[in-house]
């Protein structure tokens, strides 16, 4: 399958970033019948921040750095920066001339960050966002895009805007799908009800945070009253968590229950094995559930996890130029296939 993704250099990677969309892309990297493409959304990021440029060029370093640290290899995936290959701002435009207004000020993601920077003038960016992905994505005729739940609207928009586009011009290019990891949304540290995200202070770990600040957040992570539980089991896919008489009249609940939700979802992916104790036939023993000494290895696997990750990143460190390198020569290859997708859209709309 042909998949490309994308990730914003807007500040350090927390667990979302990786559970919700970079581990995704390892496993997809690693299936020989993949051709995969994944690059860095600098051109997106311009949209949010207000960054000098000295700073930008850093966290577009520190990124490139960082997805190679945790696995992505330039020899089974094509890497590179959003920027080094025009042809996607090019493409942007010929969706601009088939998107309607209305359906771009429809998307969730513009009315929230719209809605975050009032007071200031909203960027045209911010409205045209999805048209610059969906040119990203049908550039290289992708079959399957990886992403986490909150990008799902985009792409829904990237298929209509390939309908639009056969439509009007002849059949250029094919319907994406999302490809969702298991972990489709990791919740808030400090309000289960919102999105880990590296927007809200305290609510995320990072993924290259110091082993004492790990346990430090794990620590202060929101957890519940058992009290309010009648019962936690194991559905088909997913944990079922039922109120007591007592959790009925909580308020708090579904806070509380999306609160141990998470922390169920962290222990399975960084502690499998304690998950797998946690059970017994499919249900957990409420008496047992102790939330600090499950949490404390918890914090020790996370550790443990994400060890190997951070001392190749500091190997990394030491030779931005050759990680830089690795991105240049990707946009290389991408570049190849952009040019060949954009003279078939330029033959379609009568340009040439
Ligand atoms: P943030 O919300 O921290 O700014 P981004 O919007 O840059 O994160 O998201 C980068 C990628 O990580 C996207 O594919 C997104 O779907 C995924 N992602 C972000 N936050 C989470 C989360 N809390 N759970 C799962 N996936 C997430
Ligand atoms: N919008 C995505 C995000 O914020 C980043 C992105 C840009 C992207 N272009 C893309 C993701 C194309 C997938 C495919 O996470």
């Amino acid at each position: 399958m042909k998949i490309v993704s994308g990730i914003q250099p807007s500040g350090e990677l927390h667990l979302g970033n990786y559970l919700g969309a970079i581990k995704n892309w390892i496993d997809l990297q690693e299936n020989k019948n993949n051709f995969c493409l994944f690059f860095l959304a600098d051109l997106h990021s311009l949209t949010e921040s207000v960054n000098s440029a000295k700073d930008k060029k850093k966290q577009i370093e520190q990124l490139a750095i960082d997805l190679l640290a945790l696995g992505l290899d330039p020899k089974k995936c094509t890497l590179f920066i959003q920027s080094y290959v025009s042809e996607a701002t090019e493409l942007a435009w010929f969706f601009n001339c088939v998107t309607p207004i209305g359906d771009l000020g429809r998307m969730t993601q513009f009315k929230d960050k719209s809605s975050r920077q009032l007071g200031n003038v909203v960027n045209t960016g911010l409205l045209t966002y999805p048209i610059l992905m969906a040119a990203d994505i049908l550039l290289y005729k992708a079959e399957g895009v990886p992403v986490g739940d909150d990008q799902l609207q985009h792409l829904e928009l990237t298929r209509e805007t390939a309908r639009r586009f056969n439509r009007r011009f002849g059949d250029v290019f094919p319907e994406p799908k999302a490809l969702l990891t298991k972990t489709v949304r990791l919740m808030s540290l400090k309000n289960p009800l919102e999105k880990m995200s590296k927007s809200s202070e305290n609510s995320y770990i990072g993924v290259f945070d110091e082993p004492k600040i790990i346990q430090d957040k794990i620590k202060a992570m929101v957890t519940a009253s058992n009290d309010l539980f009648a019962k936690i089991s194991l559905g088909k896919d997913e944990l079922i968590i039922e109120p007591s008489k007592k959790g009925k009249d909580n308020k708090d609940f579904p806070a509380m229950a999306a609160a141990v939700d998470n922390l169920f979802t962290l222990i399975r992916e960084f502690n499998p094995l304690q998950y797998k104790n946690l059970f017994n036939n499919g249900e957990v023993d409420l008496e047992k559930l102790k939330y600090k000494e499950i949490k404390e290895s918890l914090g020790k696997a996370m550790i443990e996890y994400f060890a190997p990750f951070k001392a190749k990143r500091e190997e990394l460190m030491k030779d931005k130029k050759a990680v830089m390198k690795i991105y240049e020569e990707g946009a290389k290859k991408a570049r190849e296939i952009a040019q060949v997708t954009m003279k078939e859209v330029k033959e379609k709309a009568g340009l040439i």
